[in-house]
């Protein structure tokens, strides 16, 4: 099969990508604002990444493409967020018509989108029912579904996610299938290292945090499963306990304020789960490169607001299989 060629809009750390490059698919384009975000795709990923807004980028200025891949920002649309959608002040809901401007010129084949499941709800449904006229009016037919990651991917993260996949030809849309679900066989202790006693930085100890926190999360994070350890989160005056077993959606604010980085208990004590941890639970490759660069604080972001790379590879597959 040639490859065919893919634009990664939105790139991020280029989640997406991954999961199409490893099902066979060549990204010749991508495009991503946050320079750090950035830094990181470029580390692991032999591209040049235009890092300028997209709403600058002229469509002439994009190679030719075969597939549009974009996890465009959802922060509009978010259950978390204040779900303004297309009237999201700082325009991010409206970002989607930078999409339509480029598939409306560059006409590719399939159109992959990703975002949050509240997607589907907002505003009545309105939002939703945009986007899908949208790529109705160039032609396109889109299929859509919303997967947790614990159910498609074999990973331990709870992350439930809209995918639409949308085809110019009525024969491959009609052939295209989701991904059935998967028994998960991996647990959390895939993701997190529960082994090794890592810098002191990660840790909670007493006196280190104002307040009793740290006595709060000592009675509270009692170890009880020593095959499938609990995971935690301080939720600003309480520790919750993930009740499946897994890790709690990651988030692009956690780490700032306060929207707490999932914590775990070890024989070495309390801790954070590790920027690598965060990513781990996104399913990326232990090989994946975190530049060193980099603050805590500009992974975590990165990596909350990735997606979980084997649930686009399965899907990118079924996409292979059909073509
Ligand atoms: C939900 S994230 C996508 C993450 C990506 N799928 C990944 O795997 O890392 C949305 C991305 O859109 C970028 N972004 C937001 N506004 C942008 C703009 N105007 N132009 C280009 N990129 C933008 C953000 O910096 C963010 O990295």
């Amino acid at each position: 099969m040639k490859k065919l060629r893919c634009a990664s809009f939105f790139a991020g750390v280029g989640g997406i990508d991954l999961g199409f490059h490893n099902a066979g698919f060549e990204t010749v384009y991508a495009n991503e604002i946050d320079k750090f975000a950035v830094r990181t795709y470029e580390e692991n990923f032999n591209i040049k990444v235009d890092c300028r807004d997209i709403n600058d980028v002229k469509t002439e200025q994009i190679p030719d493409f075969d597939i549009m891949l974009a996890g465009f920002p959802c922060q509009a649309f978010s259950l978390a967020g204040l779900r303004q959608g297309f009237d999201d002040e700082k325009g991010r809901g409206i970002l989607f018509f930078q999409l339509e401007r480029i598939f409306i010129e560059k006409k590719p084949k399939i159109i992959f989108l990703e975002n949050v499941k509240n997607l589907v709800g907002h505003d009545n449904g309105n939002t939703f029912r945009v986007i899908l006229e949208s790529l109705h009016k160039q032609g396109y037919k889109a299929k859509y579904q919303v997967m947790n990651a614990m159910d498609y991917g074999n990973i331990a993260q709870n992350r439930e996610r809209i995918y639409i996949v949308a085809f110019k030809e009525e024969e491959l849309y009609k052939k295209f299938c989701f991904p059935d679900p998967i028994q998960r066989t991996s647990t959390v202790k895939d993701i997190i290292d529960f082994e090794t006693k890592m810098d002191d930085k990660y840790y909670y100890t007493e006196g280190k945090y104002k307040g009793d926190i740290f006595e709060q999360l000592d009675v509270a994070m009692k170890e009880d499963d020593i095959d499938n350890p609990s995971i935690y989160q301080w939720r600003r005056k309480y520790v919750r306990k993930n009740q499946s077993g897994v890790v709690p959606t990651l988030t692009a604010n956690q780490g700032e304020g306060g929207h707490n980085v999932c914590l775990v208990k070890t024989k070495f004590g309390i801790r954070k789960m590790l920027p690598k941890e965060c990513f781990n639970a996104q399913g990326y490759p232990k090989a994946y490169k975190l530049p060193d660069e980099l603050s805590d604080a500009k992974l975590y972001k990165q990596a909350g607001n990735s997606v979980v790379v084997p649930v686009i590879e399965r899907i990118a597959r079924s996409i292979a299989d059909i073509i």
